[in-house]
């Protein structure tokens, strides 16, 4: 099952977003249909947040109240996304099940009075969730209005208590065989953490000093098994009574414990969420990046963007606005780049409640406002977009993303705090961003031979299945880059003997790590061809490589920072600190072009992006995104599908969707 069936049933893409009436009243209601009609809202994500309503006590549902909401709908041509509410359970739930709260490292137990208060591997909990999951199917499964299923709300919790223990034991006993096998996997002879019976071993909770890292890891990845498991329970009830499609909506970078490639295998549609934490153009970067992600967990076939803001998001220590304009180039940098449609978070804006400064569709001033009116604007775009349904998006670089990495970045005692994952996923997305070239992620175990250039920006951790595959990559005629720190433990957490990175990759790049030297705060190294390099350097050898730039200062001096090798058909290079960023971007265009990538829409100035979207019989639209306050003439101008006419130029900030070109 695919995005096919709910662009089928639409009629073309998705517009609206999360629709909660149980917050208004009739008048309201009325309001709703003539605004929704009026900003062209074909979708409604309903439910997510409904459990008290609809399980107003444990066992007795209370389906009437949504019955009608979803008759209304219906009646006013908005399809249903309809959502089970278990990412919040209501008061009775905690009152009769104290056991299924969550509890923190630290041994506190949660309560009710937010939200995801809950423990997942919490049986009450599970069977909850079951419940009214497979009540919800049971009703609405086959009900003409239903486009698709939304299982949760952004699985993102962590739990410590003694289900997670006991789960957390089972899990470990499948993973490690035995008890000596673990033991030794952690490496408990140091420290004196050996384990003699199973029900010693514990979650990583509250400890005096550094938690074990293969325990902090293995957690972790049963943590995500665990989130999959009670996902996955939540769609088999749905689908025992319906053939909708099932997705949960993710929540990308860095927010969701789990591990989003295993997830989005089990769903028939990926969709996630998307709120930028910076402005301007740093916001239209932090699209791009979340929706090839997303496209990539898809393994590149359309997806679905579920929640964005109209205006205002959460970020640090204020609410964003957005800009005019930056509502309708964010929505469609994601449908540039695969999104079937562009929802929101939410409908209307709350009067009351936890998120009454959270912006909506409808702000708090009602429709007689530049938000609305911007709304309505989008609807009629995205309305404008419907041939490109099922048509998708190719990339010819690959940056390397694996969540075992990213968690090995996050145990305690790294030799420097400045090994910081994502922050290396995104910088190296950016620089090929801005480079103007199609990024896919992938994962350094998958087949990789389709791109033409691979980024490993911080694989700590690397398996060697995953260093044979990445040398098999260059051997078969790929040019790859690996950053530094890479390969310096295995799956275990164990630190590899003999340097690093691991072997298969050392041929590959024709290097041996020897010795890492972090770097302070404001430190610098200064490098042979002016560029110099922060956080991080190392003293590597030459095993074949040629040294391209060396240090040129300290123990480190005429040592290698970056290597260029020829390893069977392909080229490995080694960068063995982090480039200033006018150095990071001139590496990146020379392997660039040394790879033979070009731009997905030459010509094009700085601040303004190209994306194709293709469909198999040939057909091609490119997006091109103005994010600079110039107008900007088109270097191909062509039919534009938002103003249906020829355009030649882009007005400061606008945007054109031309088809055939
Ligand atoms: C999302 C969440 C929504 C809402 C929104 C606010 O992550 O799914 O329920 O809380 O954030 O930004």
């Amino acid at each position: 099952m695919t995005t096919r069936s709910i662009t089928d049933r639409l009629g073309g893409l998705a517009f609206g977003g999360d629709y909660n009436p149980e917050q208004w009243d009739e008048a309201v209601w009325k309001e709703d249909d003539e605004l929704m009609r009026r900003a062209r809202v074909n979708l409604a994500t309903v439910g997510v947040f409904s459990w008290a309503l609809l399980e107003p006590e444990e066992g007795r549902y209370e389906f009437g109240w949504l019955d009608a909401h979803i008759e209304r709908l219906h009646a006013n041509g908005v399809a249903l996304d309809l959502a089970t509410p278990t990412a919040s359970p209501p008061p009775w739930f905690t009152l009769a099940h104290p056991d299924a709260l969550p509890v923190t490292p630290e041994g506190t137990r949660l309560v009710h009075g937010s939200r995801d208060t809950y423990c997942l591997a919490a049986p009450a909990y599970r069977r909850a969730a079951r419940r009214i999951a497979a009540a919800l199917a049971e009703r609405y499964g086959d009900h003409p209005a239903l486009a698709m299923w939304h299982v949760h709300n952004e699985y993102a919790t962590l739990c410590h208590c003694d289900h997670t223990a006991a789960g957390f034991r089972v899990w470990l006993r499948a993973r490690h065989g035995s008890l000596d096998a673990l033991n030794e996997a952690w490496g408990t002879a140091f420290w004196s953490q050996r384990y003699s019976s199973w029900e010693q071993v514990l979650p990583p909770r509250a400890t005096q000093w550094h938690k074990n890292p293969g325990q902090a890891v293995d957690f972790r990845r049963y943590w995500s098994d665990e989130v999959i498991a009670s996902c996955c329970e939540q769609r088999d009830a749905i689908r025992a009574h319906s053939d909708r499609p099932v997705t949960t909506n993710l929540m990308l970078p860095a927010y969701q414990h789990v591990d989003l490639w295993a997830i989005a295998r089990e769903l028939d549609v990926v969709s996630s969420d998307q709120y930028p934490t910076s402005p301007g153009l740093g916001a239209a970067a932090d699209v791009a990046v979340h929706a090839d992600r997303t496209r990539s967990l898809a393994g590149g076939r359309p997806w679905l963007l579920m929640e964005q803001g109209t205006n205002t998001v959460y970020a640090g220590d204020r609410v964003l606005g957005k800009e005019p304009g930056e509502m309708l180039r964010h929505s469609l940098g994601h449908i540039a780049r695969g999104s079937e449609g562009a929802l929101f978070f939410q409908w209307r804006q709350s009067r009351a409640g936890a998120e009454t400064w959270h912006s909506a569709m409808v702000p708090h001033a009602g429709p007689e406002s530049r938000i609305f009116r911007e709304v309505t604007q989008l609807g009629a775009a995205v309305g404008r977009l419907g041939e490109l349904a099922g048509s998708t998006v190719s990339a010819s670089v690959a940056v390397l993303d694996d969540p075992d990495a990213w968690w090995a970045l996050g145990v305690d005692g790294l030799p420097s705090a400045r090994l910081d994952y994502h922050g290396a996923l995104l910088r190296a997305h950016r620089t090929l961003w801005e480079a103007g070239v199609g990024v896919d992620f992938a994962h350094p175990e998958q087949e990789l031979g389709g791109y033409s250039l691979v980024v490993a920006p911080a694989l700590f951790l690397l398996t060697d299945r995953g260093a044979q595959n990445l040398r098999r990559y260059v051997a078969g005629g790929g040019t790859l880059l690996v950053q530094h720190a890479t390969g310096l433990v295995d799956e275990r957490l164990q630190a590899r003997p003999g340097g690093w990175p691991p072997k298969p990759l050392r041929e590959a790049l024709g290097v041996r790590g020897e010795e890492y030297r972090p770097l302070a705060q404001e430190e610098l190294v200064t490098l042979s061809d002016g560029s110099h390099g922060t956080d991080w350097s190392e003293r590597v050898h030459t095993e074949g490589a040629q040294a391209v730039v060396t240090y040129t200062h300290g123990m480190l001096a005429e040592g290698p920072a970056l290597t260029r090798h020829r390893s069977g058909d392909g080229q490995g290079w080694y960068l063995s600190t982090r480039l200033d960023d006018t150095a990071y971007a001139a590496l990146m265009a020379r392997l660039l072009a040394e790879a033979g990538v070009e731009p997905e829409v030459p010509g094009l100035p700085a601040g303004v992006e190209g994306v194709v979207r293709r469909a198999a019989d040939g057909r091609r639209w490119t997006f091109v995104l103005n994010h600079t306050d110039e107008a900007v003439p088109l270097p191909d101008p062509g039919h534009d599908l938002l103003t249906d006419a020829v355009a030649h130029e882009l007005p400061p900030g606008g945007c054109v969707v031309l088809r055939g070109h």
